[in-house]
């Protein structure tokens, strides 16, 4: 079997971290010997735009349509606005590949320190199962007499039964294959509208799985849970917004924001998904060499496991594991490795397992 991936480092340390990543399904491939895989890289980025006023090409969705995955780095750079270069990329690859699942695994690795006094890798151990095509990143709003006293904006979250319904159905599967524990973030104390909908719609498919027991928790009660008590959740459901945040405390919880990957996932498989770290483009660490690859690694792991190579996938993880057991460590985990010397340590660790 060979694997079609598009690649798109994008920005900043986007591109450093991602030939990391490559190196470690390279190892990962050369071990199993069950797959093989191709790549074609495109330059879509902030410095694209800035040559030629696109961020991709127009074409871009047709041709990466018919991969079997995306690996993206990450996106951002001064220069062009943040919403204009996410809206014009990767806000509607989520949106049009229809990628509404955006799975996030919140993991305190052994060997790293978290930043909580009490808790460790037994207690930070969750998955955040966050909505990625709809709620309050639909994109639908306006703006009209801007600049004057009666200027007037909206942004609309937009919640819909089949979009809700499908994001809480993937979770309570989730659970299913873990701890039978989920929680369902909602703020329908004020949010009386959408979040009311959200915990009828919970209910109603909590009634087919009488096996998960389900709670419900307002978004700031549970970033507090979060922190205080990590070790109780398994299982996190969350509309577009609250997972957005509630996975960079999680990123925190996690030792360093170098290391939480992000599948963005059609579970159809109608389209390919797309694997990111979490982490951004980070413009002013860029160039130096020295960012942190763990996440991008672990997604691409999470990208094998998608793609059906579970082995594969778990030999990468267990390569991540043994570096953050022993090292080395970039700048961000209290080391002095360079970008490339973790990746080689991480593909040196799978092909030694
Ligand atoms: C993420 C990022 C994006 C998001 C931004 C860059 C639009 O923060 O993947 O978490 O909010 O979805
Ligand atoms: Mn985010």
């Amino acid at each position: 079997m060979t694997y079609r991936l598009s690649i798109v480092p994008g920005d900043g340390v986007g591109r450093e971290v991602v030939p990391e990543g490559l190196k470690a399904v390279r190892a990962a491939a050369e071990v199993t010997g069950s797959f093989d895989f191709e790549t074609v890289e495109y330059p879509w980025s902030c410095e694209y735009y800035a040559a030629k006023g696109v961020m991709m090409d127009a074409d871009a969705m047709e041709r990466m349509r018919d991969s079997d995955a995306i690996y993206l780095g990450a996106i951002g750079f001064p220069g062009v606005p943040d919403h204009v270069s996410l809206w014009q990329m990767l806000l509607p690859i989520r949106q049009q590949f229809d990628l509404y699942i955006n799975l996030r695994p919140i993991r305190l690795l052994p060997g790293i320190s978290g930043p909580l006094r009490d808790r460790g890798p037994e207690d930070v151990d969750f998955v955040c199962v966050r909505e990625n095509t709809e709620g309050e990143y639909c994109g639908v709003g306006g703006r009209i007499r801007a600049g004057t006293p009666d200027e007037v904006v909206t942004q609309t979250a937009i919640f819909t039964r089949k979009g809700t319904e499908r994001v809480l159905r993937y979770a309570f599967d989730l659970a299913q294959t873990r701890d039978k524990q989920l929680v369902s973030c909602t703020k329908s104390n004020a949010l009386n509208h959408s979040m009311v909908f959200w915990d009828e719609i919970t209910q109603i498919v909590a009634a087919d799985y009488p096996d998960v027991s389900v709670s419900t928790q307002h978004v700031d009660a549970l970033a507090a849970r979060m922190v205080l008590n990590p070790q109780q959740l398994d299982v996190v459901v969350a509309s577009n917004l609250f997972g957005d945040i509630l996975t960079d405390l999680g990123g925190a919880l996690q030792g360093s924001l170098g290391l939480p990957p992000s599948g963005n996932l059609n579970p159809e498989g109608t389209f390919p998904g797309l694997f990111e770290p979490v982490h951004g483009s980070a413009p002013g660490r860029a160039g130096q060499g020295t960012g942190n690859p763990m996440a991008a690694i672990w997604a691409a792991s999470m990208m094998l496991d998608a793609i059906g190579e579970p082995e594969a996938a778990a030999l990468i993880m267990g390569g991540l594991e043994a570096v953050a057991l022993g090292g080395p460590y970039t700048k961000d985990l209290g080391g002095t490795a360079r970008t490339v010397d973790v990746g080689d340590a991480v593909a040196a660790a799978i092909r030694a397992s």
